[in-house]
């Protein structure tokens, strides 16, 4: 039993002025405005400028987070960073952040790819929820556009930079944090990469040479590695939360691809209208995403208070990381954090009522269950198919262009 509850109390978010268009990529790869979009749903990303780092921006979503909060950095008990772009290997950017904040307490820089955010969600509610701590604030930043190979088009179509953060409170309003899912599938470490930038290998010339100190990706593991985790994890998070897809008001998806969301929403049976996506906007601003469409969400109104929000992200590791998060009345009354209760995370009360709505989640489970076996039969089906076809086209491209080299 845990006394308190988390609850989000304050958010910012920055992302760099400098907007750099498909049309502009166009312009420096041989990559298309119609190929991006029809294969990721991104339009443009923001890439930072001289003198904007994961800690500047990191900086700058804090403070606003800390106003909107109504409190000051002194009142901080924890700073986590989620990023995979530190300004430097060493020190943590996490302790950079505190001290430009201004903050004396505790820091550490949290690595968990782009899940990396959703990661920090879950451990700062821990802090809040057991009582030890009042306030943590989490941040998910990125310059992923350093560790970009500009000329490589497989990834450098796909990524943006940006920093969204968040203040997580103690609270005895019942909500915040309802269920959780961290996971990791290490057998697929290589698939998303930066294969010299570390202590296995540090940079030489010839690693500089073959670009091995940016990012390398194979996108079609990743891609389906991502669609499984996007509903499975959700699925679980929502029924360890006692819920189904229907008591969900929001869902905020890891910003990596639109198709990638899409499959994952005809699983789920779950509206588009009530999908946050931005990404495009800023692109794939890996540990940055979740933190950037939840802080628009909560500005523009989308999310509102009592709601019932997933947030799901998987990413380099390859990791994943889905919460359920029902978010209390935003007005922070005086006496809140005094009084504490216990919580039992259970919206219902009698054991009749408990029964029921475990039966009611165990179906809907079975159903999307269903769905998605259903939809990786027919894309094992359909994407040999695709890639036969594809081959066939191009052996018959090639055929015919020997056939037109003979006749001349
Ligand atoms: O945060 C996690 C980060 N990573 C991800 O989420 C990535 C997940 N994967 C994906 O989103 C997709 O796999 C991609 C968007 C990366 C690629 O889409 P795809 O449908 O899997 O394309 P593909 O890699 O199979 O490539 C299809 C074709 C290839 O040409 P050929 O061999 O068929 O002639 C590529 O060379 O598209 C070509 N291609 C491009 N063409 C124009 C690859 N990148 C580009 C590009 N512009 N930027």
């Amino acid at each position: 039993m845990t006394p308190y509850y988390s609850k989000i109390t304050g958010w910012g978010m920055y992302v760099p002025e400098n907007v750099v268009t498909n049309h502009d990529l166009e312009k420096m790869m041989d990559t298309s405005d119609e190929w991006i979009v029809t294969r990721t749903g991104i339009r443009e990303r923001r890439i930072v400028a001289d003198g904007e780092t994961t800690v500047s921006m990191s900086v700058e979503a804090s403070r606003q987070a800390l106003e909107k909060a109504g409190i000051g950095p002194e009142d901080l008990d924890l700073i986590i960073l989620a990023t995979s772009t530190p300004d430097y290997l060493v020190p943590p950017a996490s302790s950079m952040v505190q001290d430009q904040l201004g903050a004396q307490c505790g820091a550490f820089t949290l690595v968990a790819g782009c899940s990396g955010f959703v990661y920090g969600l879950a451990t700062a509610a821990q802090f809040v929820q057991t009582g030890a701590y009042k306030h943590v604030l989490v941040i998910g930043a990125e310059v992923i556009s350093a560790g970009i190979d500009w000329e490589d088009r497989n990834t450098a179509v796909l990524f943006g930079d940006g920093a969204g953060a968040v203040i997580v409170s103690r609270s005895t309003q019942p909500g915040g944090l309802l269920s959780m899912k961290l996971g990791s599938d290490g057998s697929g470490w290589d698939a998303l990469i930066v294969p010299a930038l570390g202590t296995k290998h540090y940079p030489s010339h010839e690693h500089i040479a073959n670009k091995d100190h940016k990012l390398k990706m194979k996108g079609r593991p990743v891609f389906k590695f991502a669609t499984r985790v996007m509903s499975d994890a959700t699925m679980d998070v929502v029924a360890q939360a006692g819920l189904t897809m229907d008591d969900i008001d929001a869902l905020i998806p890891h910003q990596a691809n639109q198709r990638i969301i899409d499959l994952a929403l005809r699983r789920l049976n779950f509206p588009a209208e009530k999908t946050i996506v931005n990404l495009d906007r800023y692109g794939n601003t890996s540990a940055a995403s979740v933190p950037l469409a939840l802080v628009e969400a909560l500005e523009d109104g989308r999310l509102k208070e009592h709601d019932k929000v997933v947030m799901i992200a998987f990413g380099a590791g390859l990791t994943y990381a889905a919460v359920v998060w029902e978010f209390q009345p935003f007005e922070v009354t005086p006496d809140e954090e005094n009084e504490a209760i216990l919580v039992t995370n259970w919206p219902v009360d009698s054991a009749f009522q408990r029964k029921m709505q475990e039966m009611r989640v165990a179906a809907w489970k079975m159903k999307v269950q269903a769905r998605t076996k259903a939809s990786e039969a027919s894309m094992a089906i359909m994407l040999p198919l695709y890639s036969f076809r594809k081959g066939l086209k191009k052996r018959m491209q090639n055929g015919n262009g020997k056939e037109e080299e003979k006749k001349s």
